[in-house]
């Protein structure tokens, strides 16, 4: 996985015209405790300034023609941080849901949440649904926002889902398919992500879109997320424009 340092970014913008732009990206969310720390402040600083982060960005994405956005807000891993920072987190989800979500009114951006929603409290539950509600007949890009997501989990689903149908009879064993486990995805009748950009600069996919990732190119960037920018989503592409997909051909 290439490292891509702040350094290296152009001052102009790409010229996205000549560029082949991936039809679904997936956004590692990571960064926002380092950012907030190198400014004195608490970790929920943090989340507040890459919740803003997130609203800028999926807009871009939108405008310029992404199709599917996918975006690593919480993991199945997160519950591990202290209690305070949790709270924080749940509060802050809980205003986001209530009027920042509907920031996105006058876009056509439908939103998705995927991931266990079962951890989470009735009104968040709730606040979630109305928020894929309202957006559902929406004809822009997609935005699946990773909340209690784990790729791991979402697989262990997957297969108690494939297991009962077998044991119903509905399904046998030879009808396990590629195609059959991708169905049972929360990211179920969407293409696999193309392109997958960590800021913050580490090397690992933290549990995200592990099935769906199979091929997809990575990007790591050298950047907290709060401070990311359009021009890094620019980069990004442009990154992936240079890499050659061979799907294991040749
Ligand atoms: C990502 O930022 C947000 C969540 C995981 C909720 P982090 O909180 O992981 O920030 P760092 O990695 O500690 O800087
Ligand atoms: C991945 O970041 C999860 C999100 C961005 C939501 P983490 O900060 O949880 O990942 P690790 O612990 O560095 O692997
Ligand atoms: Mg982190």
């Amino acid at each position: 996985m290439a490292l891509f340092k702040k350094k290296d970014i152009p001052q102009s913008i790409v010229d996205l015209s000549s560029l082949n732009l991936p039809t679904h990206v997936g956004i590692i969310m990571d960064g926002n405790g380092r950012w907030a720390k190198k400014r004195g402040l608490p970790r929920s600083a943090g989340h507040t300034a890459g919740a803003q982060t997130f609203r800028k960005i999926a807009r871009y994405a939108s405008n310029i023609g992404i199709k599917y956005l996918t975006v690593y807000a919480f993991s199945t891993e997160n519950w591990k941080r202290p209690g305070v920072e949790i709270n924080a987190l749940m509060r802050l989800f809980k205003d986001y849901l209530n009027e920042g979500l509907r920031d996105f009114r006058d876009d056509s951006i439908v939103l998705k949440f995927i991931g266990d929603r079962s951890a989470f409290s009735k009104e968040l539950i709730e606040l979630m649904d109305e928020n894929e509600e309202i957006s559902k007949d929406r004809d822009g890009m997609v935005c699946n926002i990773a909340v209690n997501y784990g790729g791991q989990d979402e697989l262990i689903h997957a297969f108690k889902d494939i297991s009962e149908q077998i044991e119903s009879g509905e399904l046998s064993p030879e009808d396990i398919t590629k195609e059959l486990v991708s169905d049972h995805l929360y990211t179920k009748g969407q293409p696999d992500p193309d392109l997958i950009i960590r800021p913050s600069g580490e090397h690992r996919t933290s549990n995200f879109l592990l099935w769906q990732s199979a091929y997809s190119e990575f990007v790591i960037m050298d950047i907290l997320w709060p401070d990311f920018k359009e021009s890094d989503f620019d980069l990004a592409l442009q990154e992936y424009n240079n890499r050659n997909r061979r799907f294991g051909g040749i």
